[in-house]
């Protein structure tokens, strides 16, 4: 058996409280059997996202002490924006209050109605982002991508044909930028190689197309690319991470997952596309040194920053996570392979196959997990869709139970808590039954959607 080993120990606890069944019904019956509409007090192990929960270290929270606060200017930032800087050798920096900000400016800038916006795959505020300024976005991932039960080292790689293909078809003009996102979130936490960003970048230059990195979950996708990519073996973390920002003209994050708990940023090279963004910053975020952030935030990400280029910290998620997925295959459980970052994703097409798409089958099992756990996990599948302008559901390519790893978070007790509840769930499938909306918002509908046993 290989067993995860923390490279940290534990300083500050919070208590945790298992509600009886009884009381767990109630919870998931008020809350639309939507496990965002759960309330924290009624969930043992949140496993809903590492979003904003990762545990912080001793020297951020000192970092978090030694702020320097001011609407304008402050020490804080500049030494936020040098890090940022050093990190990505990047020349330029903007702060924003958290990833989808980015989304935002960056779409508003760079998308017009009619362009497309190629990705290895989309994110749900990014698309949202996207659509709302009018273009459109192509899922141009290779078909390993999706197949849920693979070996596939970088199932987040782009399928580069499907790239020239589209590019030839509709002419470089149409495509508004190319993004790759780190650690792709929505297949399974998956990464994409170094050399696949090398050659999407090179698509991108020789046709003028801006290349647009989301490093949200770039941590995950270091930690394989360092022990997965043969051509980064001799590279450091660091020198990795330049590499990658190297290849692009944008690398936008969300610091709720990558390097903190709050905030986000973008960093450009070129001067001319920095002052286009900067414009729109203190029209949606704050004043420049800020950008919807707190000193205390912006000190603790520069740390957290550093941080990230440190191998034993950014190995401990997918670790626990590799734990998690090698117990459920060896009971047969239907779960994402090869174990990516964020989390371990069950796959609820094969785990409750008797439940229609259009009854939301990752949902209802994201429903019945906290019914019998108190664990909370998070739909991946038709239901974070959005509906056709027809009013038909477009199914998703996968249907998932996220079950994230905040990092340094849970303890090994705990993930094998949650494997024996899996188990038991999954030997108890039959009584699993599909879900209907009752309510059900036009946007981002899986956010506050409410449903109800079919
Ligand atoms: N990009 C990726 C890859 C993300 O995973 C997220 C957030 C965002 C952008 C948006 O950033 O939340 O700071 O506005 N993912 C969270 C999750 C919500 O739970 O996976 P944000």
């Amino acid at each position: 058996e290989q067993i995860p080993l923390e490279m940290h120990k534990v300083r500050i606890i919070q208590k945790l409280f298992l509600p009886e069944i009884d009381q767990r019904l109630q919870a998931i019956t008020e809350a639309g059997n939507n496990t965002f509409l759960l309330k924290n007090r009624d969930v043992f192990l949140d496993m809903l996202t590492d979003s904003g929960v990762n545990a912080m270290s001793d020297r951020q929270q000192a970092a978090m002490l030694l702020a320097d606060d001011s609407y304008a200017g402050s020490e804080t930032y500049f030494r936020l924006e040098n890090k940022v800087k050093e990190i990505f050798g990047m020349n330029y920096f903007l702060p924003t209050h958290q990833g989808r900000a980015c989304e935002n400016i960056i779409s508003q800038v760079l998308v017009k109605p009619g362009t497309i916006v190629p990705m290895n795959y989309h994110f749900t505020t990014t698309k949202a982002h996207i659509v709302l300024n009018g273009g459109v976005v192509e899922e141009i991932f290779m078909d390993e991508g999706i197949e849920v039960d693979s070996t596939h080292p970088f199932k987040g790689n782009m399928d580069l044909d499907k790239l020239n293909k589209l590019i030839d078809d509709n002419g470089p003009e149409k495509i508004a930028f190319v993004r790759m996102e780190a650690g792709t979130n929505l297949i399974g936490g998956q990464p994409f190689s170094l050399e696949n960003l090398t050659e999407v970048s090179q698509i991108c230059r020789s046709s003028n197309i801006p290349m647009v990195l989301d490093a949200s979950l770039l941590s995950d996708n270091l930690y394989f690319m360092k022990i997965r990519d043969e051509q980064c073996k001799d590279m450091s973390i660091h020198e990795i991470t330049l590499k990658m920002a190297e290849l692009c003209d944008i690398v936008y994050f969300s610091a709720r997952k990558l390097s903190f708990a709050r905030g986000g940023g973008i960093a450009i090279h070129d001067e001319s596309m920095y002052k286009k963004f900067q414009e729109l910053i203190p029209l949606y975020e704050g004043f420049l040194t800020y950008g919807g952030m707190s000193v205390r935030e912006m000190e603790a990400m520069t740390v957290g920053l550093d941080e990230t280029m440190d191998m034993d910290m950014i190995n401990q998620g997918p670790q626990f996570i590799a734990y998690m997925v090698d117990e459920l295959v060896k009971k047969g459980i239907p779960v994402v392979t090869p174990a990516g970052g964020l989390g371990c994703h069950l796959d609820a097409m094969r785990f409750v196959s008797h439940i229609p798409q259009n009854e939301y089958p990752a949902g209802a099992l994201a429903s019945a997990l906290y019914l019998i756990s108190g664990i909370r996990g998070m739909e991946r599948g038709t239901m974070s869709e959005q509906r056709n302008p027809d009013g038909s559901e477009p199914l998703s390519a996968m249907e998932l139970l996220r079950l994230a790893m905040p990092r340094r978070v849970y303890t090994l007790s705990q993930v094998k808590y949650a494997l024996d509840r899996i188990q038991w769930l999954y030997e108890n499938r039959a009584l699993i039954g599909g879900l209907r909306f009752y309510e059900e918002p036009k946007v981002l509908r899986f956010f506050f959607g409410k449903l109800e046993p079919v």
